[in-house]
């Protein structure tokens, strides 16, 4: 059974006071959803991470939002996945599509990124997801191939399978303008078949595979009700403890 995973992704969002207060709210109300293979995870800003683990990390995993694909150096201003893990978080996520649109991250920088945060023992929560012009030109599987080959393909079996694979179209982010089920179980569905084809029938079986995009307590139970849709990774609906909080427990409706 693979697991199913609701990840919040705050991005670059909240203060240190915001933050703490907004986390213990939402592990004072999964406490008592949590069901056994079903995570909740809060992707948070650097300065949280510390005091999120201190706070409820065994019912609400923690995670950073980005890596350095190093594992240390003179590199001013950046973090290391080695930082990351010493702290407690478990999660980082790599390749979310804001890295690679504002931050120029391509495909052979992630698959560095993810190698790193492999080794450091952190759980990758790797992006992927087309725009919409390739979306509306019927490139998308071309493109999602390829990211998935250039990304994470590269990365032995042992390591693919402590991988999380996301699905977040481009056009979908903080837009407002979900997928529909349809759309997103036909990519998801695509995925699997990919890293069957790469790896094997049981690796494929065993990835969780997240959607993202515009995900909220409305929409999120037909999502997850597709077969190949393992939970969500949520942006503006992870900044409200009811909203995220609903969304997780529509695994246990
Ligand atoms: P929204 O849920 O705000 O559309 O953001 C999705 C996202 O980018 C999560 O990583």
């Amino acid at each position: 059974m693979r697991k199913k995973i609701v990840a919040g992704n705050w991005k670059m969002n909240l203060g240190y006071e915001e933050g703490v207060s907004l986390f213990s709210e939402i592990v004072n109300m999964v406490r008592d959803e949590k069901k056994g293979d079903q995570q909740a995870v809060i992707c948070a800003p650097f300065i949280h991470l510390n005091s999120l683990v201190q706070l409820g990390n065994s019912i609400v995993a923690i995670g950073a939002q980005n890596c350095h694909q190093n594992e240390s150096g003179a590199y001013t201003g950046e973090i290391s996945a080695k930082m990351i893990s010493s702290v407690g978080a478990e999660y980082v996520i790599v390749g979310h599509s804001e890295r690679r649109q504002y931050f120029s991250e391509d495909n052979q920088l992630l698959a560095a990124k993810t190698v790193v945060a492999l080794e450091n023992g952190l759980t990758p929560i790797f992006c992927i997801g087309e725009t919409l012009d390739e979306r509306n030109n019927g490139s998308y599987f071309d493109v999602l191939k390829t990211q998935l080959e250039e990304g994470i393909f590269n990365v032995s079996t042992g390591q693919f399978s402590k991988l999380v694979i996301a699905y977040e179209p481009v056009w979908a982010i903080g837009t407002g303008l979900t997928a529909t089920s349809e759309q997103a179980q036909e990519v998801h569905a695509f995925i699997r078949q990919q890293i069957a084809a790469k790896y094997d029938a049981a690796v494929a079986e065993n990835t969780t595979i997240l959607y993202g995009g515009s995900c909220n307590p409305k929409n999120a139970a037909d999502l997850f009700a597709q077969p190949d849709i393992d939970g969500g990774l949520i942006g503006g609906a992870s900044l409200k403890s009811r909203d995220f909080v609903d969304i997780v427990k529509t695994f246990n409706s």
